[in-house]
């Protein structure tokens, strides 16, 4: 396939020319040879390279094949993860004055990009849940908020982080009832659009949604989309993008993004035909011992607590055998695999599972159910977040509003948002989380 800014950059490398221009390593060696193949493809907007937020040369190139290879009617480039998607897609939804209805297990980007922009945003919390990954939302509850707050749009996040598909269809027939935009936060899901039929969410009637290319297909960290179904977001997309990002993108992850076209065009379909069914037999080889929670089949989602284990014990087990999970907690070890994944790949994990779970004691499963806690607002999420605050311990926060949130990674139902009172219930998620202090506003 075309790949014209990989073809541009690398001619530019083998050209020699001295580059009187940034960046300072000058594409040179600089002491680091290991970096050296790098900083020799790490330009910046030199005469022909194109600009990611003016593009009509080669990134638009790139941008218009990404674009039909999605099936989409317009796709962007981005350096900065689907954190700038989300805050891109969120400053559109501004520009039409909506406020937002959003599945509460947004990730933090979410709300630091609704504090930024001062969008009023009303939750939709999760029918059922007893982990703070993964959560049903019932489009029953989206309709009663749509018809609460008329002029708004839904945000939900699918995949979740545990690999669990929201059901877009029904979400983009409601959302179309009440001309309202369905925003997706895809992150986990770019590979999604190369089953057959598509998964992907634009192929399922969302308008807007951004797809981390760096998390499920091989593109380098920060690579990611912003897709729309709609003409009429596509002018706007690069505006509102360059309001959050920086002005020198990096071109070693639009080369990435480049390449990664070649992939989506001419290997990946073969290749997820080819994992699923050894991801099926990984898993059906590990039913006795194992329970696996409904994903999509490229997280593969234990969950310890049910099957008899304790996460963390299950992922230090693994780590000695050489496999490093994306996450675990008491409750469930998340293993994240990709299309590239080798039938070894699967082999070597299918081994270390086994060995895990023969080898490893059981304890008893934990009988902690909760339900995620809907607390009162007392101020917006702009005005929280941009108060002066103090850390307190969880169990000093009760009646306290909720400042900055500051949680680490994984993404997960927030306990508490900027702006809203904790209550008693949230300490008790709060520790069952590790969390010991939170940000109140002073
Ligand atoms: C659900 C979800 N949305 C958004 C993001 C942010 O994506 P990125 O790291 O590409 O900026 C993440 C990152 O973990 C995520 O898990």
């Amino acid at each position: 396939m075309y790949t014209p800014i990989f073809d541009f950059v690398s001619h530019y490398s083998d050209s020699d020319s001295l580059r009187c221009h940034m960046p300072g390593h000058k594409g040179k060696n600089c002491g680091y040879p290991f970096l050296s193949p790098l900083f020799s493809l790490d330009i910046t907007e030199i005469f022909g390279a194109d600009s990611l937020f003016h593009a009509d040369g080669i990134i638009a190139q790139s941008e218009a094949a990404a674009s039909s290879l999605f099936h989409c009617a317009y796709s962007c480039f981005s350096t900065s993860g689907s954190t700038l998607g989300i805050q891109t897609m969120l400053a559109l939804m501004k520009l039409d004055n909506r406020s937002i209805i959003a599945a509460r297990n947004v990730h933090r980007a979410f709300i630091n990009a609704a504090a930024l922009l001062g969008l009023d945003v009303f939750w939709l919390f999760p029918s059922a849940s007893s982990n703070l990954l993964s959560a049903d939302f019932s489009t029953n509850d989206a309709e009663k908020l749509l018809l609460l707050h008329p002029n708004s749009c839904i945000y939900i996040t699918s995949p979740d982080y545990t690999g669990k598909i929201a059901d877009i269809p029904a979400f983009a027939k409601l959302c179309h009832k009440y001309n309202a935009p369905l925003i997706v936060d895809n992150a986990h899901g770019a590979h999604l659009a190369f089953f057959q039929p598509s998964l992907h969410p634009i192929n399922l009637g969302a308008d807007l949604c951004c797809d981390s290319a760096h998390k499920m297909l091989p593109a380098l960290t920060g690579s990611a989309y912003v897709h729309t179904s709609q003409k009429r977001f596509a002018p706007l997309i690069k505006q509102n993008m360059s309001l959050f990002a920086s002005t020198s993108p990096s071109y070693l992850s639009l080369i990435s993004l480049d390449l990664c076209n070649d992939y989506l065009a001419f290997h990946i379909c073969d290749d997820i035909n080819h994992c699923i069914p050894l991801i099926t037999q990984l898993k059906d080889d590990l039913s006795d011992s194992l329970i696996f929670a409904d994903s999509e089949p490229f997280h593969i989602t234990i969950c310890a607590a049910l099957s008899g284990f304790n996460g963390l014990a299950f992922a230090q087990s693994l780590r000695k055998l050489s496999v490093e999970c994306e996450y675990a907690d008491d409750d469930i070890v998340i293993l994240l695999m990709s299309p590239i994944c080798s039938d070894n790949d699967f082999f070597t994990l299918r081994s270390a599972l086994r060995f895990t779970v023969n080898t490893l004691p059981h304890v008893k499963p934990s009988s902690q159910k909760f339900s995620v806690p809907v607390l009162k607002t007392a101020m917006s999420i702009r005005d929280a977040t941009f108060s002066t605050y103090e850390t307190v311990n969880v169990e000093s926060s009760v009646g306290r509003i909720c400042a900055s949130v500051d949680v680490p990674c994984p993404p997960a139902v927030p306990i508490a948002v900027s702006g809203e009172i904790i209550s008693q219930e949230s300490v008790f998620i709060f520790k069952k989380y590790g969390i010991n202090s939170v940000n109140v506003v002073k």
